[in-house]
Parts: C-alpha cells; structure tokens; sequence
C-alpha cells in the first residue's frame, strides 16, 4: 500500500524564545541543514514522496519559500494550516482528506534520528494495520511519552505521557505510523490537561485494541525543542553526511 508521508511543524516553540521571535522552530539550524529536512529525508529513504507538511499561520510562508513544491527533491509537498496550536493530534487531523484511503506517517518536525528507520516504514507499507512506533531508551524518559513493555518484553502495554515517575526508560520517540482509520480515533479525542488533543491518547487507543507494533531505533535520537536538545542535535548530526536523499538541497543557488 502507498503511504503518505506528514511532517508536523506548528506549535509555537516558546521554549526556544526569542531564537523563534521571527521564525519557524523547524528552520534554524541542525547541521548543515535546517532542522525539517532531517524528518522530510527521513520519511523519503522510506519510499515515501507525497508529504503533507503542517505548520502554523505565521510561519507558513517561510516552510514554503523554503521546500517549494518539492520537486527539486524529487518529493511532492502539499501543506496545511494549524491556526493554533491544539496538539500534535490535532495537527495530524488536518491531513484527513490529504491521507485519503492510505496509510500514514507522521513525523515531528523537532525529531532529529541519526539513521534511516527505512525498514521499518516498509514493514508497516507491508501491511498497514493498526500503528507501529518506534521506541529509544533514553536518560531523561520523563520529558517524553514513555512505554510500558510487557512482562515478556514482546509488546507495548500503555504510554504515559511525561509522567514524573516513568516506569521505564523506552521513550515514543516522534514517529507514528497509521492505518486510514486514525482520523475518526483523533476525532474521539478530548483536550488533555495541557489543552492539547495528545498522540499519546491516539497510540493508547491501538495499544487497546492490541494493534499496535514497535521497534527499538538502533541509531541516536533527540527531539530539538529546547536549547540544550537543540545543541544535541547539532551534535549529533556534526560529524554526519547530509543524508543523500536530500543532498540536492545543498547545491541550490539562491
Ligand atoms: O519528541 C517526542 C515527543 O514529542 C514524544 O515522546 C511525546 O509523546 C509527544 O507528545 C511529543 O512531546 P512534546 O511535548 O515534546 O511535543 P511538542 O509540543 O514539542 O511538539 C513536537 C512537534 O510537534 C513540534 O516540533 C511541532 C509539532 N506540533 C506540536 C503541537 C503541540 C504541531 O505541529 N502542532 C501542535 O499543536
């Protein structure tokens, strides 16, 4: 089965204050690149060229001078409005229509992994049904959704959200993907307590309906949401190629 590909870049990055005064989270640096293409090219060694990008009002114009129509990259960028800030759930509901009867992925535009997770979209192409996302152990897993495994290691049993005592260490690191059937989940959801329609309330639905797979990421990982993750991720990524499915965007001439 095809699948369509969803970056998601609103939110309002007030942690990254003023660094996002006048710009988008998703275009400073990460690298030699700015920080969307690590997700877009991410999503493409996956086999996956239809890409709905997702990104808010004030910053739409800028995402779009930026990737164009994605031709360049051998991609084709369609892009949405979030007027506000409602959650990464939220956000992944606009793409409803733009979805259609084909599975999804959905990556986090903040979400920086330092190897392709190619296989793993194939897998889930292979038979797309239920979810799958992909897990990183981590130092710090209170700053993330957290997984609870079963006894016997095999499956995911719940997700806590940024919980103060997380029961494991397997972050839900920022790729999600879907059957056709998640946007009437999302429309189930309510506001959490942060006033945001959560993923986490999305994975634990298949999680429920015991559809849902995952995978360890082999490679390094960070969100860049903040400073000291955004200095991570330039870290991270310092030493490494750009990777070569993007590597065009680094020859264009203004
Ligand atoms: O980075 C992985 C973590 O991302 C997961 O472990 C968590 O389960 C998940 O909830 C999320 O946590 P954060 O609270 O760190 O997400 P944040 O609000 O920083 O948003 C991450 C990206 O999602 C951001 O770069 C843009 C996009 N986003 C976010 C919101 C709230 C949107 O496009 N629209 C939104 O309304």
């Amino acid at each position: 089965m095809t699948l369509k590909g969803i970056v998601l870049a609103g939110g309002t990055a007030t942690r990254l204050y003023p660094l996002t005064k006048v710009t988008n989270k998703h275009l400073l640096p990460v690298g030699r690149l700015p920080m969307i293409y690590w997700p877009i090219a991410r999503l493409m060694e996956g086999g996956i060229t239809e890409i709905a990008v997702v990104t808010s009002r004030d910053h739409m114009g800028e995402i779009v001078n930026l990737l164009g129509s994605g031709r360049d990259l051998g991609a084709d960028f369609t892009y949405r409005v979030q007027d506000q800030a409602g959650g990464i759930a939220q956000a992944l509901g606009l793409a409803e229509n733009f979805v259609g009867s084909d599975g999804c992925v959905v990556i986090l535009g903040d979400n920086v992994y330092t190897s392709p997770f190619a296989d793993g979209i194939r897998d889930f192409a292979a038979c797309p049904q239920g979810a799958r996302i992909i897990l990183k152990r981590v130092p710090d897993p209170g700053r993330y959704g957290v997984a609870e495994l079963s006894s016997d290691g095999k499956s995911v049993v719940g997700i806590e959200e940024k919980p103060a005592q997380p029961k494991t260490d397997y972050a839900v690191t920022g790729v999600y993907m879907y059957e056709p059937g998640v946007f009437n989940v999302i429309k189930t959801l309510k506001p959490s307590g942060r006033g945001e329609l959560e993923i986490t309330d999305v994975n634990n639905h298949y999680i429920r309906q015991n559809m849902m797979k995952w995978s360890e990421f082999a490679g390094e990982w960070t969100d860049a949401g903040t400073f000291d993750s955004l200095l991570h991720a330039s870290q991270l990524v310092h030493e490494l190629a750009v990777p070569e499915i993007v590597k065009s965007v680094l020859e264009r001439r203004a």
